[in-house]
């Protein structure tokens, strides 16, 4: 059966940038733009170019060198924005201006002191100006997750009306539940004259924890382009984390979508962002985590020896982790031992395994973690190591 293709909109480089100490230089920028490229982002949004004469160099710069995905720079609606993302981009083989305006009330009142038929009028004529430089303009419709559903759909009409390629439904604040953000989604399909001429994308905040499982709600309603960042990172609590949706449309719902990323370059890609926006990566972050595929607890550590599938719904070669990890501490049990003393060539008989046991715990209780070196240190001084 034919899957539905999901774009990956990849805004590490403006979303995620926005952190606080996270600036990269204009060098470290085209780096990560041409990972992103060869990981398979279909759209590299790679600033936004009014904001600093950095930005419109780093974007103009991006600009050249990407080859394949679609480069993407953001701008409010306001005519000069615009005009500087086009300049910027105008090396790009594919070019999309990103713009909008905030249509919730809260945006409208207090960030504006406006009308709603204003920011109609401001969306529609942003997208038009845009037009005039590009044909993809994608346009946002900031703190959509706190718009009412009927005003965001006349905000989107008048998008599409003046031309807009893709519509952007951020949830900017973080604030939607799952079934509230894919009910969003389905309403926009169901009552916005003209949607079969945009594409309708998500772009969720992880204020609450929730940005991924808002993204996969707004796929499953009809969204077929998903913002996200490596990592997770961006403001606040970050952006959806591009290396989850992908495994999870992937890896759960690969029957019905598909994309064009290459896993295995997941755990790389993590890792020289994390490294050149110094911002580490929790061990415990779902795929790029450093404990995603280790096991340190004696039931899970034995159940994973006799078959990995036992404790790990993902092969970690397909994200591009070479195996999994049996970690030893003191909750690990004499199977786990018995793997790691194997591995470094001690092939240990039962009586072997129980003098070595109750030595290990002992050592174990005493450091967090039993490294390689400790065990081998441990193991020499007990047995001679097979065919040393
Ligand atoms: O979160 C947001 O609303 C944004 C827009 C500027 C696209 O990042
Ligand atoms: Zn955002």
């Amino acid at each position: 059966m034919a899957t539905d293709k999901i774009d990956i909109f990849d805004t590490t480089l403006r979303d995620g940038e926005q952190v606080p100490g996270c600036k990269l230089d204009q060098h470290q920028k085209m780096v990560i733009a041409e990972r992103l490229d060869n990981l398979g982002v279909d759209i590299i949004e790679a600033g936004f170019p009014i904001s600093s004469p950095g930005d419109f160099k780093s974007v103009q710069a991006i600009s050249k060198i990407v080859q394949n995905a679609i480069v993407c720079g953001l701008s409010r609606s306001v005519e000069k924005d615009i005009k500087c993302a086009a300049e910027a981009l105008k090396y790009a083989k594919r070019p999309r201006i990103h713009t909008g305006i905030g249509t919730s009330d809260m945006h409208i009142k207090y960030k504006f002191n406006s009308t709603k038929d204003d920011i109609i009028q401001r969306a529609s004529a942003a997208v038009k100006y845009a037009k005039s430089f590009v044909e993809d303009v994608e346009f946002y419709a900031e703190d959509a997750g706190r718009t009412e559903n009927a005003f965001l759909a006349k905000v989107c009409e008048v998008a599409i009306k003046a031309g807009a390629t893709v519509l952007n439904i951020p949830d900017t604040t973080g604030y939607c539940l799952p079934h509230e953000y894919g009910e969003k989604i389905q309403y926009l399909k169901e009552h916005v004259t003209g949607i079969h001429k945009a594409k309708l994308s998500t772009h969720c905040h992880n204020d609450l924890g929730l940005a991924t499982a808002n993204s996969i709600a707004g796929v499953t309603a009809g969204a077929r382009q998903i913002e996200c960042t490596i990592n997770g990172i961006g403001e606040r609590a970050g952006n959806t984390a591009l290396e989850e949706v992908v495994m999870i449309l992937q890896h759960r719902m690969g029957q019905y979508y598909h994309t064009e990323i290459k896993t295995p370059q997941l755990n790389n890609i993590s890792r020289a962002v994390s490294d050149m926006m110094c911002m580490p990566v929790q061990p415990n972050k779902a795929i790029v985590g450093d404990n995603a595929f280790a096991h340190s607890s004696g039931i899970h550590q034995d159940g994973v020896i006799k078959n990995r599938a036992n404790y790990e719904i993902i092969d970690p070669r397909s994200v591009g982790v070479d195996h999994s990890s049996i970690v030893l501490t003191a909750r690990s049990g004499r199977a786990a031992l018995a793997y790691r003393a194997k591995e470094i060539g001690f092939n240990l008989f039962k009586n072997e395994l129980d003098i070595a046991y109750e030595k290990f715990i002992e050592l174990a209780d005493q450091i967090k973690e039993v490294k390689e070196k400790d065990l081998k240190l441990m193991l020499s001084s007990l047995f001679t190591q097979v065919g040393v």
